[in-house]
């Protein structure tokens, strides 16, 4: 009997080289494939900087069409607006009106943009209500999902009327989608297409973003997203929504939910993006401010695990960069 010989597979026979690596790379992220996360905020005169979000600002109307621009020219797939209003109320009137903030940027996004990109505005009320929460209150103090559906039909048939290509449904309320979609249909908007933030967890990775908005947010919204502990709900909220109209379904946070965003990506029918979010942002961007890891390197890292792990698309804050530091 021969002895075998080991190791009769030589796996590194296809990384001797550059040219070995990239021949044989299984996934490529490509620009058209990145969404840019944009705030907008109302009265201001000056692009005002996010001290948690390095980087990243709150942008006036004038500093949003120069940010869409170079996001154009960039060749990135998309933009997600949101907005920051200056006065809000109990019922986020500010969402729902023609004026306020968010639909007064997607007007402008959408004429700057052209058909370079797909404009997207987040559908929720948590920017515009004075409590916080993503949707109306009932008098025990709890978000009524039903009157909350009440406001998203507004609100979407607002967005629509600004522009809006791809309306953003984050609220996590039960029934927003098939709400959404009856309320554009019946209001002659059927082109307009609905990203269902299907698996959105209660996530810490949110922090820096409730600065970006400056959210008023006291307490948690855990009785409307998902609990970090759930795979199976996960797939069942990405099944529902997809059974009530969603045109793409979303991961959300990204990093923290390979696992979902996989079974998600294994059995939808159609699209699967992933949110790499406020706090996978700015963790990234703290550690290589401290040169403790190679920022580009771990941006890129990053955003191929979720492209690997299943994403058609991901929203992130590197968006624009990335795309012009890989044309380079
Ligand atoms: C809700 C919304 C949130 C984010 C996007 N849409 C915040 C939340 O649910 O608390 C978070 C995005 C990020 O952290 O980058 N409108």
């Amino acid at each position: 009997m021969t002895e075998a010989s080991f190791p009769a597979v030589r796996l590194r026979r296809l990384r001797q080289s550059p040219a070995w690596r990239r021949l044989t790379r299984e996934v490529r992220v490509r620009p058209e494939q990145l969404v840019l996360p944009l705030f907008v905020r109302e009265g201001a005169s000056a692009p005002l900087p996010i001290g948690s979000m390095p980087g990243v600002v709150q942008h006036t109307l004038d500093s949003l069409r120069a940010e869409i621009a170079r996001a154009a020219a960039a060749g990135i797939g998309g933009v997600m607006l949101f907005g920051v209003p200056e006065h809000k109320d109990a019922v986020g009137s500010g969402a729902t009106d023609p004026e306020g903030i968010l639909n007064a940027a997607t007007r402008i996004a959408r004429e700057e943009a052209g058909d370079a990109l797909v404009v997207q505005t987040d559908l929720c009320l948590d920017e515009f209500t004075d409590h916080g929460h993503c949707g109306v209150l009932d008098a025990r103090g709890g978000v009524d999902n039903d009157a909350t559906l009440e406001r998203y039909r507004d609100m979407a048939i607002a967005q629509a009327e600004a522009g809006s290509q791809l309306l953003g449904l984050s609220g996590m309320m039960d029934g927003q989608v098939a709400a959404c979609r009856a309320a554009l249909d019946d209001a002659g908007h059927a082109e307009v297409a609905l990203l269902a933030y299907a698996a959105k967890y209660a996530s810490a990775f949110y922090g820096p973003f409730r600065e970006a908005v400056q959210s008023s947010l006291e307490g948690d919204r855990r009785t409307y997203q998902l609990d970090p502990a759930n795979r199976r709900e996960g797939a069942r909220e990405a099944a529902l929504d997809i059974a009530e109209g969603a045109d793409i379904v979303m991961v959300k946070p990204a990093m923290s939910y390979l696992d979902v965003l996989a079974d998600t990506a294994a059995t939808s029918p159609v699209p699967v993006w992933a949110y790499q979010v406020s706090g996978e942002y700015s963790m990234i961007e703290a550690a290589a401010a401290h040169g403790w890891i190679d920022r580009e390197r771990a941006v890129d890292e990053s955003i191929t695990g979720i492209v690997r792990a299943g994403a058609d698309a991901v929203l992130t804050y590197w968006a624009v960069e990335a795309a012009e530091r890989w044309a380079r």
